[in-house]
């Protein structure tokens, strides 16, 4: 169980300290002209592809490890207790939409993200940056609150 929780607290340092590193790198990208933004939004696709994502998965699986190894132990009556379930729904919702929206829009970015010959961006670039925007602002909000409802609640 111990290396169950060490992957857990692993799978947040990436998941959590990622977001918040992409969150301010979009933030400053906003005032740079679109050539430097589009360079920005390639790299956040790494970013989300090898950290991000990465640690999303890797914490709600040892998630669901541990909480196997409750139940298999007889604890179960722990796991409705409000912080545990609080954190274990948070944390679910959190990781599919990291999983299988705000990656996927990331690598899209990654792909529309050529500014033309005056350096601007396509109009889908800036329709899927508000996407992500939002997406990653709701996921980024749920993780947090995981994190509270585990260790506050
Ligand atoms: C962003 C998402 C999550 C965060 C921030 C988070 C945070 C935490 C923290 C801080 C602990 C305490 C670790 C320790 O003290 O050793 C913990 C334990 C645990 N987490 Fe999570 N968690 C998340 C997602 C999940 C998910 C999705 C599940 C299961 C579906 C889950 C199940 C558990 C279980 C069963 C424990 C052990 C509780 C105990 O031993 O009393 N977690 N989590």
């Amino acid at each position: 169980m111990n290396f169950a929780r060490f992957l857990h607290l692993l799978g947040q340092a990436l998941w959590i300290g990622g977001g918040i590193a992409a969150m301010t790198l979009a933030l400053a990208a906003r005032s740079e002209d679109g050539t430097v933004k589009a360079g920005v939004y390639r790299l956040l696709a790494r970013v989300h592809g090898v950290v991000i994502a990465p640690g999303a998965l890797i914490t709600v699986l040892s998630g669901l490890w541990l909480t196997m190894g409750m139940a298999r132990r007889g604890q179960g009556a722990e796991l409705g207790e409000p912080g545990l379930a609080t954190m274990q729904a948070a944390g679910i919702i959190a990781g599919v939409l990291v999983l299988f929206v705000a990656l996927p829009t990331a690598n899209l970015l990654a792909r529309v993200a050529e500014p033309d010959q005056d350096g601007q961006l396509r109009p889908v670039f800036e329709k899927l940056r508000k996407r992500q925007a939002v997406v990653s602002s709701v996921a980024g909000a749920l993780a947090v609150l995981a994190l509270v409802a585990a260790r506050l609640l």
